[in-house]
């Protein structure tokens, strides 16, 4: 049966076919592909949006075998897809699955690897497309990449079938690091193979930030200095670092979140507008503003910066230990765990507009969003009524949970006098579409598929990133005070709250 034949997918006729492949998890053991990669394939065959003609190959060193992959694949689905296992889309996708046990740099392993992906093209048709999908610890994509050119798998066999190489963030540790791994892997694959994927990038409501700015007349023409006082984007965590010390504990809060996701975010609400909805106009525009992002001198990054670490507190009713406590943290830690920023957009748009960006682990509660806060009104017409001051209008772009967007206004409150109150006008996905929106990975596997790499970011864009967090990183490398701390379960260290208390602004409540 040809792909547009699926039964599957029947009402999604609008979505283009995915072209047959193979997708090869590099790492096929570890956690992102039980909690992500294996539902998010799930998930989409559920939908009918993948072919019949595919394969699944994990690779991975350790003694799992095709039965174990499986009997792995079908324990992830139950325990993390998001709607449940259905055994007739479970038996289809079971024989898909197959194993190769060897080490990242086995080169031995790598032909054993190109004779079977041969072999699969044979008989399940997946006609030379291949998608490696590096879900190792970044350490190994080097040697993946080099093996896999070596043994003449970074190419594709015919002019209209794929390769491509998908890797995860962190990508490097600085920018002396991200910029040699964007060689090493340029060593061997082409730009245009190379997905770099930012989970964030695959939120909805992420993607919904390019809607709401230019899907819709009204906005565009008040984003901009004129009319916007600051932008506030917080990523709040209320969990710790659990099981992750070991890593968290070299990376620390501006490379796992500031760096990608929180940059991310700023790029998408400060760029200008793509001239399409393609891959290198959009990319362009976010290289641009956050080229124009104001780069810190030492001074500066002291300044407009605040870190921080969580001690033991109270998250949800529950007694949490303190950062130092945590499994494989060192004793004498000094890895931020909370970090606050404000940069400014040297351009005719923004100039003068701050752009306080905030993340932490164990903060009072989860929430990530985006608010934009408008200048207060103008012209003091109520003056004369002896009332407080209005407050100024913010729109909110709720990232999770409760996704939506809300436009907070002034209104009268009822009665004979004229009190003004902020109200909110308030949209929720939730209760406003029916379909559960799909999880991030599901969307970037199928982009990736398609050969879609707007949502992924280019080499140059993370190059750009790294140079402003690196730049943070350098100045608190030399800093011998103590690093300010927070109790768990509040909204970070005082500190942070003096960055806008400083310029007569609030951080807005978690
Ligand atoms: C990851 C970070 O990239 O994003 C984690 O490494 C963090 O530390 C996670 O917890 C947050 O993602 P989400 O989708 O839960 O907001």
């Amino acid at each position: 049966m040809s792909s547009t034949q699926n039964p599957l997918r029947e009402g999604l006729t609008h979505v283009a076919t995915v072209p047959p492949f193979v997708l090869v998890i590099f790492g096929a053991g570890g956690d992102l592909t039980r909690r992500k990669l294996i539902p998010a394939i799930y998930n989409l065959m559920l939908d009918g949006l993948l072919p019949q003609e595919m394969a699944i190959v994990g690779f991975s060193r350790g003694d799992d075998t095709d039965e174990t992959f499986r009997k792995m694949a079908h324990d992830a689905i139950e325990e993390f897809s998001r709607r449940p296992l259905e055994e007739d889309v479970w038996n289809t996708l079971q024989p898909m699955l197959h194993f190769v046990a060897a080490d990242f740099d086995d080169a031995e392993a790598y032909k054993k690897l190109g004779t079977l992906l041969t072999k699969l093209d044979r008989e399940a048709g997946t006609g030379g497309n291949r998608l490696f999908y590096c879900a190792t610890p970044p350490s190994q994509y080097p040697v993946i990449a080099e093996r896999l050119g070596a043994a003449g798998l970074n190419h594709a066999r015919r002019d209209d079938s794929f390769v491509r190489l998908v890797v995860e963030k962190p990508f490097g540790h600085d920018t002396e690091s991200a910029v040699a791994l964007n060689r090493e892997l340029h060593d061997v694959f082409e730009e245009g193979q190379i997905y770099r994927l930012d989970h964030y990038l695959g939120k909805e409501t992420v993607q919904n930030i390019l809607v709401f700015r230019f899907g819709n007349g009204i906005f565009e023409p008040v984003w901009n200095r004129q009319y916007i006082d600051h932008v506030q984007i917080t990523v709040a965590e209320s969990i710790g670092v659990g099981t992750r010390g070991g890593y968290y504990d070299h990376a620390g809060a501006a490379r796992d979140m500031l760096q990608n996701h929180l940059m991310q975010l700023l790029a998408l609400v400060a760029m200008e507008p793509p001239v399409a909805f393609s891959a290198d106009a959009v990319r362009d525009e976010k290289v641009k503003v956050l080229r124009a992002i104001h780069p810190f001198t030492t001074r500066e990054a002291v300044a407009e910066s605040v870190r921080g670490q969580y001690e033991a507190g109270l998250v949800d009713g529950k007694d949490v230990p303190g950062y130092l406590d945590e499994v494989d943290v060192a004793a004498d830690s000094r890895t931020e765990t909370f970090v606050a920023a404000r940069f400014l957009v040297d351009n005719w748009r923004w100039a003068g507009v701050p752009f306080y960006l905030r993340t932490g682990k164990r903060l009072a509660k989860r929430v990530s969003e985006i608010a934009i806060q408008f200048q207060r009104v103008p012209h003091r017409f109520f003056q004369s009524l002896d009332m407080p001051e209005i407050e100024p209008n913010v729109l909110t772009l709720r990232i999770q949970p409760d996704e939506g967007i809300s436009l907070k206004f002034g209104a009268k409150v009822p009665g004979p006098t004229i009190r003004i109150q902020g109200v909110n006008m308030d949209f929720f996905y939730g209760s406003t579409f029916a379909d559960q929106s799909p999880e991030a990975y599901e969307r970037l596997v199928l982009d990736c598929l398609h050969g879609d790499s707007t949502l992924f970011t280019r080499h140059d864009e993370v190059e750009t990133a790294w140079g402003l967090v690196s730049s943070l990183l350098n100045a608190w490398a030399r800093e011998t005070s103590p690093i300010p701390v927070y109790p768990a379960g509040s909204a970070g260290p005082e500190e942070a709250m003096a960055l806008l208390e400083r310029e007569g602004r609030r951080w807005r409540r978690l």
